[in-house]
């Protein structure tokens, strides 16, 4: 395999809540996801992998892994624990600690705006996103964390996987319960997290010298189930409402035509302000980064078919999954019966990650990033201290050969910072489902000694970063010496 181009930055990712820990330390105050993780089957969010201690040990290990750019968030109650006004400046320090740390090493920081996790104090004051203050809340958020980090920081991810959040709205964001049933409710909130990220970007272009920025994408590429021409259409609509109304918000400032008179029909599209159309074209995103992890089906719905979301596997038993979306007179999506799946039903689909970074790159033009991409799985530490994850090589040196496709295809790909550096706290799986290159001594119910263990796909990624993508192999050393 030849090499990636020479800048080609690899790294990983986590996010704030899933790793940090420390959720009411030093001034922190609850978030969406501290409420939305207690008293449920799996960890709460307030020691999950207690990176918040332990920052320094895990940027170390990331220098001996070779990275040389990291993916993370920035937790919005750590520096504005009531979501405006009062700045944390314990909360500013940590991540100036972490960021300082990751450069002597090497490492490009790449933070995320916003990663599921708004302050509690604005749900309490206005209901969260489901208010139009939340945008400008958010902006004030950004501009704080621009002046202050923008010398030192570069590369900007704004809102994380709005795609997914509407799917998964209750989890990945925190519903106040009137509206739990109000289908429009999932795009307005989406309306204005598109408003806060136009805001965030053009503040990044003018507040940041050099800095770029766009948002983080959950993006799974459709295909129809069959060649009937009834479901090719399915597809495409699923494509326009799930993919393309993102992209083209982000991208060229308005939503798919398409999907925004399916949504119109069905009496669930966002409600627009006056000055709303101005605000969406004042400013486009820089890059797309794409959360890539499988692909979908669609077919034509059933004439009787009713509205339904993205169902989730708990067990993490394969075929105990609640359900796929279902727009009716639009699409119903489906697994793709030619695919293998992970044991949470998560279809294993590399050559989608071509697919899908091609069609981006060819339709907008613009460069990508990948900023999650992984299996999640049981992992088992042995006695010796060593995990042999397989499956995860697997299906990380597949996913590494579909990038270099990609690139070879004319893709103007900039990282690849697959999920997840380290053990976290999965959004739907808890510590059950892990995806790290590094284990995490803890279970959902123990929260043991939290060490650290180098799995084998370390000591793999560890030879993929240091020859550029050259090697991909799994040499036996990996699963016997170290
Ligand atoms: C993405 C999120 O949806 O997928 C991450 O950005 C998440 O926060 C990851 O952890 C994997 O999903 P899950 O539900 O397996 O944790």
């Amino acid at each position: 395999m030849k090499q990636f181009p020479k800048n080609f930055l690899w790294g990983a990712a986590t996010s704030a809540y899933q790793v940090e820990g420390a959720a009411l330390m030093d001034g922190k105050k609850e978030s969406m996801q501290d409420i939305n993780n207690q008293g449920g089957q799996f960890a709460d969010a307030s020691v999950t992998s207690d990176h918040y201690h332990r920052m320094k040990e895990d940027v170390a290990l990331m220098k001996e892994l070779g990275m040389n750019c990291y993916r993370f968030s920035i937790a919005w109650a750590r520096v504005l624990p009531d979501g405006v006004g009062e700045v944390n400046q314990k909360g500013l320090q940590f991540y100036h600690d972490l960021i300082d740390e990751l450069l002597a090493n090497g490492i490009e920081p790449i933070p995320t705006l916003y990663h599921y996790d708004m302050p509690m104090a604005l749900v309490e004051k206005y209901d969260g996103w489901v208010d139009r203050q939340s945008i400008f809340d958010f902006a004030e958020f950004a501009e704080l964390i621009f002046k202050e980090f923008g010398h030192k920081v570069k590369k900007w991810i704004s809102i994380n996987e709005q795609s997914i959040i509407v799917q998964y709205w209750t989890k990945k964001n925190y519903v106040p319960e009137k509206y739990l049933n109000d289908a429009r409710m999932r795009y307005q909130i989406n309306h204005h997290m598109h408003l806060a990220d136009k805001l965030a970007t053009k503040l990044c272009h003018e507040l940041v010298e050099g800095g770029t920025i766009g948002p983080a994408l959950g993006y799974d590429p459709i295909y129809p189930l069959t060649s009937k021409p009834e479901d090719a259409r399915a597809a495409m609509n699923a494509q326009d409402l799930r993919n393309q109304y993102f992209l083209d918000m982000y991208l060229k400032g308005f939503y798919t035509e398409s999907a925004f008179r399916y949504l119109k029909e069905h009496d669930m599209q966002p409600l627009f302000h006056e000055e709303d159309e101005k605000i969406c074209q004042s400013a486009m995103s820089d890059f797309i980064a794409i959360n890539y992890y499988s692909s979908m089906c669609a077919k034509a719905p059933k004439k009787d078919a009713t509205r339904q979301y993205q169902g989730v596997n708990i067990s993490g038993v394969k075929g105990q999954f609640s359900g796929e979306e279902i727009q009716p007179d639009f699409y119903e999506m489906v697994k793709n019966p030619n695919l293998d799946t992970t044991d949470w039903d998560w279809t294993i689909d590399p050559t989608g990650l071509e697919y899908t970074l091609r069609d981006i790159a060819t339709r907008y033009n613009v460069p990508l990033m990948i900023t999650e991409n992984g299996m999640g799985a049981y992992d088992t530490l042995e006695e010796d201290g060593r995990i042999h994850d397989h499956y995860r090589i697997d299906y990380l040196q597949k996913h590494v050969i579909a990038m270099k496709n990609a690139i070879d295809n004319g893709v103007e790909l900039l990282a690849y910072c697959p999920w997840s550096y380290i053990d976290l706290l999965s959004t739907s799986n808890g510590y059950k489902k892990r995806y790290g290159f590094v284990y995490v001594n803890r279970t959902d119910e123990d929260e043991k000694d939290l060490n650290r263990y180098k799995k084998d796909s370390f000591y793999w990624y560890q030879q993929v970063i240091a020859t550029n993508g050259a090697k991909l192999a799994v040499d036996n050393y990996l699963v016997t010496e170290h």
